[in-house]
């Protein structure tokens, strides 16, 4: 018997879940929307406009059920969901919040309960449904859970990490600055960049990708204190002080997060062996304490 799965949400991240799962050979019985015409429309490109929106009590039927709502209506949507009809029982309720935990099913009886956060963007459900596989889906979940919960991630092309409940609010916040912030940092880098007048604006965003991939690679590599090169790294704190000068001047709001930056920066190129003086140098051109 194929495992049959309900998809609560037509978002980006169940539409792009739902099209491998589908492609995956899972019987993908439906979704359910908050509003039908939305979501039909929504899933339109899913499993070949194949797949339907269905009631909520069609969850009874499903071996899984994913939801994929927002954040904030997560926990009313199972509330909600359960109160339609009982669970199927033994079923897989899960969800692909990075910041709730299991407790979103508390009090839903009978059922196994986890969490699939998968460790990528999703700037849309199509194109996500291809650049999603091989990332990371990182799997909470109770015992009886974990088998299936690695299984979909299989299913998914993605590569299931075992995670603890742990403090699921310093976890996103964590996923949300490695990805979010590098994006708001490549933006800020490339807009400076153009600024300076050295480069035009394609130029600037080549050479910006290509120090971020570099930057990556290197602490891949060798973890990000011996990876850390730079003014920081080198003690510059002359260099360091007419950077965020001529930020304050032609790109304040970049300043902020130079400065902030630099002193993580600081905080690594200790670690790498940086002599103290230079420490205590660059912590007044950055208007901070020395570490400890
Ligand atoms: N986007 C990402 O990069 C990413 C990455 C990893 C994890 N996640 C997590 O995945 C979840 C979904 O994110 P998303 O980006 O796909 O959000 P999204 O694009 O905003 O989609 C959420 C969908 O849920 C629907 N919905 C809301 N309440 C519902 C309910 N009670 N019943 C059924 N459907 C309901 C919404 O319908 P309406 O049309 O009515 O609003 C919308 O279609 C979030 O928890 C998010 O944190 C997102």
């Amino acid at each position: 018997m194929a495992l049959s799965v309900v998809i609560f949400g037509a978002g980006r991240v169940g539409q792009a879940l739902g099209q491998r799962l589908h492609a995956a050979g899972v019987d993908l019985l439906g979704y359910v929307g908050r509003d039908p015409a939305r979501t039909a429309a929504a899933i339109a490109w899913v499993g070949d406009g194949k797949v339907p929106v269905v009631p909520a009590h069609t969850h009874a039927q499903a071996h899984v059920v994913l939801f994929a709502v927002g954040d904030g209506d997560l926990p009313a949507a199972v509330r909600s969901a359960a109160a339609q009809h009982a669970p199927r029982p033994c079923s897989l309720w899960l969800h692909t919040s990075g910041r709730h935990g299991l407790e979103v099913f508390d009090g839903v009886p009978g059922i196994r309960r986890g969490i699939l956060h998968p460790a990528a963007p999703f700037a849309d459900g199509r194109s996500a449904s291809a650049s999603i596989a091989g990332a990371p889906a990182v799997v909470v979940g109770d015992t009886n859970a974990r088998t299936l919960l690695q299984g979909l991630c299989r299913r998914l092309g993605m590569q299931p990490v075992l995670g603890q409940p742990g403090d699921r609010t310093l976890y996103h916040a964590a996923c949300a600055l490695a990805a979010n912030g590098t994006t708001a940092l490549w933006a800020a880098a490339q807009a400076a960049m153009s600024a300076s007048g050295v480069l035009d604006a394609a130029a600037a965003a080549k050479v910006v990708a290509a120090l971020v991939a570099a930057a990556d690679r290197s602490c891949q590599e060798r973890g990000p204190a011996a990876a850390l090169s730079g003014p920081v790294r080198r003690g510059d704190a002359a260099t360091v002080l007419a950077h965020v000068q001529a930020l304050q001047q032609h790109a304040p709001a970049s300043a902020a997060a130079y400065r902030s930056l630099s002193v993580l920066a600081l905080a690594l190129a200790q670690q790498a062996g940086l002599a103290a003086g230079d420490v205590a140098a660059l912590a007044r051109a950055l208007g901070v304490s020395p570490p400890t």
